[in-house]
């Protein structure tokens, strides 16, 4: 069958047809990686996906990272690899106003990229949608990319060289007020990344935000704000956003290195929202 390759916004972002993620005839990786270098993000149509053939469909694309095992989750799937992004409680009923799990999944309607918290940081997240509400429950996308080009050129010159430290924690904190373990501080501390990168493939650069960034490293958090505030506000303009409205079936999958997105409110007490996610790592360290 053949690809067919439809823009979704003017600045990034694409639906794919025609391609099979069970069936890799040795060109797969190749195919969605240049995919990816264009679009940052693709949706794939129509896929059906069960936990283990979406685990070997990521691990074309490196090392998966693997699914924290707090006792918070109590649904976990036979693959560590599968992360639930559900509002579904263990007992198949919705997960009540102050479950853990739901203070901790509130934290992802702020705009982030997956796992910038770790120092080995995410590459591509693919996000499986098995049952959404018909209606709202979309993931917003911005292009870090397209951000960066559009910065005022004297902004550029400002973040020449700055670093910024990452923390899950730190996000946590700002919504949904989920309380970490001593483990959990323990095993997710910190993590240091360059606030511009150039990325391999298409040779672009991205600005690297999230709500899990503090400070700007050797500024203290107060000094932080004001820029790291400017530039998230910048970042998600209208202009710059493309909103995704699910249907069962359908894969997204985004580059972290050049996205932030988030999850948006809806009647998560009333409307069943179950998807898988699965994550692959960059690699040891993050390049600038
Ligand atoms: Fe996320």
């Amino acid at each position: 069958m053949a690809v067919m390759v439809k823009k979704l916004h003017p600045l990034f972002s694409a639906e794919v047809t025609g391609i099979d993620a069970r069936h890799d005839e040795g060109q797969l990786r190749a195919q969605i990686e240049a995919l990816m270098d264009e679009h940052a993000v693709i949706v794939l149509r129509d896929q059906k996906l069960e936990d283990a053939s979406q685990v070997a469909f990521t691990k074309l694309f490196g090392e998966a990272e693997i699914a924290p095992n707090s006792g918070r989750e109590k649904m976990r799937s036979a693959h560590p690899e599968i992360f639930n992004v559900t509002n579904l409680a263990a007992d198949g009923g919705f997960q009540k106003e102050d479950d853990p799990a739901r203070k901790y999944r509130l934290g992802n309607h702020l705009w982030h990229t997956d796992s910038s918290f770790r120092q080995n940081a995410g590459k591509y997240s693919f996000l499986m949608a098995h049952t959404v509400p018909a209606e709202g429950a979309d993931t917003e996308f911005t292009d870090t990319r397209a951000v960066y080009d559009a910065l005022p050129a004297a902004t550029k010159v400002r973040l020449e060289g700055l670093r910024a430290e990452h923390s899950i924690w730190y996000s946590r904190a700002l919504k949904g007020q989920y309380q970490p373990s001593e483990e959990e501080l323990r095993v997710r501390p910190p993590a240091q990344h360059p606030l511009v990168r150039t990325l391999s493939g298409s040779n672009r650069k991205a600005l690297y935000i999230a709500a899990h960034v503090s400070h700007i490293l050797g500024w203290s958090e107060a000094e932080s704000r004001p820029l790291v505030d400017e530039l998230m506000a910048f970042a998600v303009q209208a202009q710059f956003v493309y909103a995704h409205k699910w249907r069962p079936g359908d894969m997204v999958i985004w580059d972290n290195r050049c996205t932030m997105h988030r999850a948006t409110d809806f009647e998560d007490s009333k409307l069943v929202r179950d998807l898988r996610r699965t994550t692959v790592r960059e690699g040891l360290s993050v390049a600038a």
